[in-house]
């Protein structure tokens, strides 16, 4: 089935209140396909986020960015699949073992509750981050790129279902770790919107041409004085892409 553009986007809620988050979720759902929930809001309101966007009849894309031993992101895993989240991410950076110990007990849970197994996504390289950070400050000698596509055969090979990327990854990650494998880009901006503190970042047409699966943008609609026409002003962008990949496709 075609997707539409509505299917590309995931709003991350970063507020810090459930009445902000649930005000976000009831104007804009007609408008995005996920909302993603990640530490500013969880750690303000806890769990009961979830039950409130799957009771406004959405999905939910839990952003923890889990880093730690295997057993302690497989169980904290575990418990996001019984609460019936719909995507989970960790960093690639916890190792394979800690990934394909998540995976495995993330299907047994889903197995034993009868829910459908999460998705879940590697972190590979924040996209707030620039070459200069990565090697001086975090003394990795690699090309960022090139390290963004190690990591994500790690996660491939571990088992993940695909990983958050910057702009310039997504072809290769595509090429080496198989088409079905998802590339969500995170720092998606528009043109007529500030950049904030990303760096790497894409526009949302650039984005989808670009070959990813979904894109995630948080400010540029939650901080817009008109939220629901910024998101629209994105879903346009998206439309416009997908149909001159189809003119494209005739061509
Ligand atoms: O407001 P903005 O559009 O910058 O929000 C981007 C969202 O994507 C934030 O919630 C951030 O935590 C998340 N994210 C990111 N870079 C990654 C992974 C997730 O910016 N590599």
């Amino acid at each position: 089935m075609q997707k539409e553009a509505k299917d590309f986007l995931i709003l991350a809620l970063d507020v810090d209140t459930m009445e902000e988050a649930q005000s976000l979720v009831r104007e804009l759902k007609g408008c995005v396909s996920q909302f993603k929930v990640g530490l500013q809001l969880y750690t303000s309101v806890g769990p009961d986020v979830f039950k409130m966007i799957q009771d406004e009849g959405s999905k939910v894309f839990f952003d923890g960015k889990f880093h730690d031993i295997p057993n302690t992101v497989a169980k904290a895993g575990a418990n996001l699949v019984a609460k019936g989240v719909d995507v989970f991410t960790v960093h690639i950076k916890g190792g394979s073992k800690m990934i394909s110990t998540t995976v495995k007990l993330a299907r047994e849970t889903a197995k034993r509750c009868g829910l459908e197994r999460p998705k879940i996504l590697g972190v590979s390289i924040l996209t707030s981050f620039g070459q200069r950070t990565l090697t001086e400050e975090i003394k990795v000698n690699l090309n960022i790129d090139e390290y963004a596509l190690e990591l994500s055969k790690i996660a491939k090979d571990s088992g993940l279902d695909g990983v958050l990327s910057a702009s310039a990854d997504v072809a290769s990650i595509k090429t080496a770790c198989g088409k079905d494998f998802l590339c969500i880009c995170p720092a998606a901006r528009p043109t007529w919107s500030v950049v904030n503190d990303q760096v790497r970042v894409i526009t949302p047409g650039n984005a989808v041409k670009a070959g990813f699966d979904k894109i995630i943008i948080g400010r540029p609609i939650t901080s817009a004085p008109d939220r629901l026409q910024a998101a629209q002003l994105i879903l346009d962008e998206i439309e416009a892409s997908l149909l001159m990949q189809d003119e494209e496709r005739f061509i």
